[in-house]
């Protein structure tokens, strides 16, 4: 086997944790399923979530993979043996299915950058927006071309590596992409208007929440996150020992939590101050940004410059989607990284053809009443990552056990009483609440 390949810099592997968990997940998904789920109530479920267990699977996760210093499947052969290496398989295929949805998004997203530079959206008109919008995704080529290019920058920056690839993209992007949401947050802000959508956003009306709420609160975690499927592992799996895992874990949850609340303090207003209805699905971002945009002086520049920053967190989210499968057909297949990344990459593609046809052509066709996009985005975000997670608390917590708390407290990660609150909280907590949130809503 070859050496192992590691972060240039502790800096480098929280941005580049930071990259994979903030992305379309923060700014595309999370203000959506806000509206959706009846605005403020979401935000506190999601942080009690993100408090009760999110940070202590994430930091579980990345635990493991720089304990194994190897991918998913390898490193719970490594730690479990017996069927805990199925974990790590249900990871590999998570990847794949997420993909499939994701360049979709990500490929919108360069196509409006395209749209923006030529002022093809200058309007404050809802429906002229909307139309647009409806009209692009439709299309059956477009959106397709631009799913494919965008999938060719995810492979060139993870054929480049770790630190060269991978580290190097995060360092310059992440920060970049912070100052220019406040920017945004900030006009948002000052829309005439925009306090209709403040309260919605910040005043829980708890008469709206229901097990569904709590069912896309937790699935909004684990996606937001990355955790469920082996990337918070695999991206632990390149440091080395000395790295103070509870701090980073912490210092990414916040950065996380951060975007998306951020990401809702700029969409939601806005779609109040422009008449829209904040429950419009996906297409939300894509349809009140470019008026928010439209009303600003020199707007079309803001525009050009927000699409772009959004697909570049989609991408540095998207290469954390590609690595588990990438390291996993390395370490253990023998395979070279250029040779896995050319072969996954097309078949994600392929994968993103239904998905992108489910918006056109294929909007008719249904499994379960879900489009192939629903279907995928269920299967990944409801069932995959949860049940991922799941297994990943109960293996850390239980299988592996104390020898996790040594492994954790090898350089002094974490004080008592906080080590035993962690290991408690993967024992016990995660899993009754993760098994009670999938049972009232699958059943
Ligand atoms: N967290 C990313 C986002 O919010 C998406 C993502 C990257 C992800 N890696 C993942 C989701 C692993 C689930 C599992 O857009």
């Amino acid at each position: 086997m070859t050496v192992r390949e590691h972060w240039g810099s502790r800096f480098g592997f929280v941005m580049a944790a930071a990259g994979s968990a903030v992305g379309l997940g923060n700014i595309w998904r999370f203000p959506y399923v806000t509206g959706d789920n009846g605005g403020g109530a979401f935000l506190v479920i999601y942080l009690a979530i993100v408090l009760g267990f999110g940070l202590s699977l994430l930091m579980a996760e990345m635990l493991l993979g720089r304990t194994a210093q190897r991918n998913p499947v390898g490193a719970f052969r490594q730690l479990g043996g017996r069927a805990w290496p199925l974990v790590g398989y249900l990871g590999v295929l998570t990847g794949f299915v997420i993909l499939s949805f994701y360049i979709v998004v990500a490929g919108w997203t360069l196509a409006y950058i395209g749209q923006m530079a030529r002022g093809l959206l200058h309007s404050r008109d809802p429906d002229v927006l909307g139309a647009a919008f409806g009209q692009f995704v439709a299309d059956p080529w477009q959106p397709l071309l631009y799913a494919a290019v965008f999938m060719a920058l995810v492979a060139w920056v993870v054929t480049g590596g770790i630190s060269r690839g991978i580290e190097r993209a995060n360092r310059w992007l992440m920060p970049i992409l912070f100052v220019l949401l406040l920017v945004l947050v900030l006009r948002a802000l000052t829309l005439p208007g925009a306090g209709a959508g403040l309260a919605f956003y910040l005043t829980p009306d708890w008469s709206r929440v229901n097990a569904g709420t709590y069912f896309a609160a937790i699935s909004q975690v684990f996606f937001s996150f990355s955790i469920g499927m082996g990337t918070m592992l695999t991206y632990g799996s390149y440091l080395s020992s000395r790295e103070n895992l509870p701090r980073a874990a912490l210092t990414v949850g916040v950065l996380d939590c951060l975007a998306a609340f951020l990401s809702g303090l700029m969409v939601l207003p806005a779609v109040f101050a422009f008449g829209f209805s904040p429950s419009a699905g996906p297409g939300l971002t894509f349809i009140t940004l470019p008026a928010v945009f439209a009303a600003l002086p020199g707007g079309d520049l803001f525009g050009v410059l927000f699409f772009t920053l959004l697909a570049i967190a989609a991408l540095t989210s998207a290469v954390s989607i590609l690595e588990p499968l990438v390291s996993y057909f390395i370490d253990e297949h023998e395979v070279s990284r250029a040779r896995v990344v050319a072969v996954a990459s097309v078949v994600c593609f392929l994968l993103a053809v239904p998905a992108s046809l489910s918006f056109g052509p294929w909007s008719d066709i249904t499994v379960f009443g879900m489009t192939w996009f629903d279907l995928m985005d269920f299967l990944a975000n409801n069932l995959m990552l949860p049940v991922g997670g799941l297994m990943t608390a109960l293996f850390v917590g239980w299988a592996w056990g104390r020898p996790a708390l040594k492994a954790l407290s090898n350089d002094g990660d974490l004080p008592q009483p906080w080590a035993g609150v962690w290991l408690w909280v993967l024992r016990v907590v995660a899993p009754i609440a993760i098994v009670w949130i999938l049972v009232t809503n699958l059943s």
